[in-house]
């Protein structure tokens, strides 16, 4: 299968490239980004670093290398801790208007039918745009608005099928600070997961079994995620 994965540079994103080498099924990866990937394994053919300036913008020597796609990871977005580096328009721009603007260039490209679109979110973006939160109320809201946008592609372009992946905190060891909160959850995870939180690896594993296999709900929480991960490793072996 052909896998396009949307912000290959990121935090998310990486890691799902990376285990995308080890999955058989997965034939060819488009890992699209603004700056070219580095993939440990460079001698993997089935890795093609696409390179887009902006992710609203889809040159058609871009598309070209969109063509026929079974799945995409749609990883970009503007996370809330950088939100306000940013003017909120910015903000907006990039987490709604920049998915629609790549889901509309990989739908023109023709992809395969079904095409899964795995969009992520977060865990606590609210359900109904009109109960704005306290905390980040503009950003939740839109996160919100953007969800529901992406619920409405499969009645606008047939054939696509969406699933909504809402993580927690993503746990990582790519810093020493993030490895000691990494550490920190995990000895708290073994009473309780009041803070919902996955692992990176976890997640990337369960994004990359559901675009593989096919969804198995519109949304999935962090528990599911944690579940999915899980088990995908144990198929894995
Ligand atoms: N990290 C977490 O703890 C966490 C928790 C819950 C949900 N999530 C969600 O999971 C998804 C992936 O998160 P992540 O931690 O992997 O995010 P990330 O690394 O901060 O960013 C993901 C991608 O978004 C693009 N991006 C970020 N800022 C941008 C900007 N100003 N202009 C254009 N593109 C920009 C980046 O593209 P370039 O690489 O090309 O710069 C990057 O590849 C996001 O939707 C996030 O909200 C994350």
């Amino acid at each position: 299968m052909k896998l396009i994965v949307v912000g290959a540079t990121g935090l998310v994103g990486s890691e799902i490239i990376r285990q995308s080498l080890e999955i058989g099924e997965i034939t060819e990866v488009i890992a699209l980004a603004r700056h070219p990937i580095q993939v440990e394994n460079s001698s993997s053919s089935k890795v093609k670093s696409v390179v887009v300036r902006d992710y609203a913008e889809y040159p058609e020597d871009v598309k070209a290398k969109l063509t026929g796609a079974d799945a995409c990871i749609w990883t970009v977005a503007i996370t809330p801790f950088r939100a306000s580096n940013f003017p909120f328009a910015e903000v907006k721009r990039v987490c709604q208007d920049c998915t629609l603007a790549g889901f509309k260039a990989i739908y023109e490209a023709r992809p395969k039918s079904p095409f899964r679109f795995l969009y992520f979110s977060a865990e606590g973006t609210p359900q109904d745009p009109s109960k704005r939160p306290m905390l980040m109320g503009d950003y939740q809201v839109m996160r919100c608005n953007t969800e529901n946008m992406v619920m409405g592609f499969p009645a606008q372009f047939p054939g696509t099928q969406i699933c909504i992946a809402q993580p927690g905190v993503v746990t990582n060891s790519t810093t020493w600070s993030r490895a000691a909160l990494a550490f920190l959850f995990r000895g708290v995870n073994l009473f309780t997961r009041r803070i919902p939180n996955v692992d990176r690896n976890e997640l990337s594993a369960a994004v990359l079994h559901q675009a593989v296999y096919g969804f198995e709900k519109e949304t999935l929480l962090n528990n599911d995620l944690v579940r999915l991960g899980q088990a995908a490793f144990k198929t894995r072996g």
